[in-house]
């Protein structure tokens, strides 16, 4: 086991990649992009499915952002390699109503291998709603090792560590009105 050195906030720094005016903006704009989807499809309402704890801010923004009517949930899940080598999704949280025949949309902070994505999506498909969709915030497309696309994408960013607007390093930064990338102490320049 290699040894894991975990670092205090205070002895990191943040390099800001996305600005919160940066963000709000995107969240606008993608709220006009997911109104016109489900105005084109007839839905009159949408079951918004945050995944807990990333896409909280990201979903109470979006929420807000949105003309049509919606109803919220939340899941919280965690994956993993099972014995036999394949994936496993244990679900700590689900939806609590029944999500048949319903336009669901799933609110993700960022899609990185596309793991957790690649097993939960099949899972709610499942449960025979009209409609699943997902959007999330950050896109690190170049990180993608399973096949996982998002239908609405605030930002394609790269291939780095990224902290704030809902998104932690062991459960730090979150709070962070931007996103920006997590500089280790070891790495300070
Ligand atoms: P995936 O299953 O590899 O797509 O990653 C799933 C989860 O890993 C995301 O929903 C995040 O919670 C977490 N994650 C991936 N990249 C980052 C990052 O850059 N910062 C913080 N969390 C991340
Ligand atoms: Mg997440």
């Amino acid at each position: 086991m290699t040894e894991h050195k975990e670092f205090r906030p205070g002895d990191c720094r943040v390099r800001i990649l996305l600005p919160a005016e940066e963000l709000a903006a995107r969240v606008q704009q993608l709220a006009a992009e997911i109104d016109a989807y489900y105005a084109g499809c007839g839905a009159d309402e949408i079951l918004l499915v945050g995944v807990l704890k990333g896409a909280s801010i990201f979903h109470s923004d979006l929420m807000r952002a949105l003309k049509t009517p919606v109803r919220i949930d939340f899941m919280q899940v965690s994956s993993y390699i099972g014995q036999q080598s394949s994936g496993e999704l244990a679900i700590h949280k689900d939806i609590l109503v029944d999500i048949a025949g319903r336009h669901v949309l799933l609110v993700e902070d960022i899609i990185d291998t596309g793991f957790t994505l690649s097993m939960l999506m099949p899972r709610l498909q499942q449960r025979q709603p009209a409609d699943l969709k997902l959007c999330t915030v950050l896109d690190k497309r170049e990180a993608r090792r399973y096949d996982v696309q998002a239908d609405f994408v605030g930002f394609v960013v790269p291939d780095k560590f990224l902290v704030g607007y809902g998104l932690d390093y062991n459960e730090y930064f979150r709070s962070l009105p931007y996103i920006g990338e997590l500089i280790l102490p070891d790495r300070a320049e």
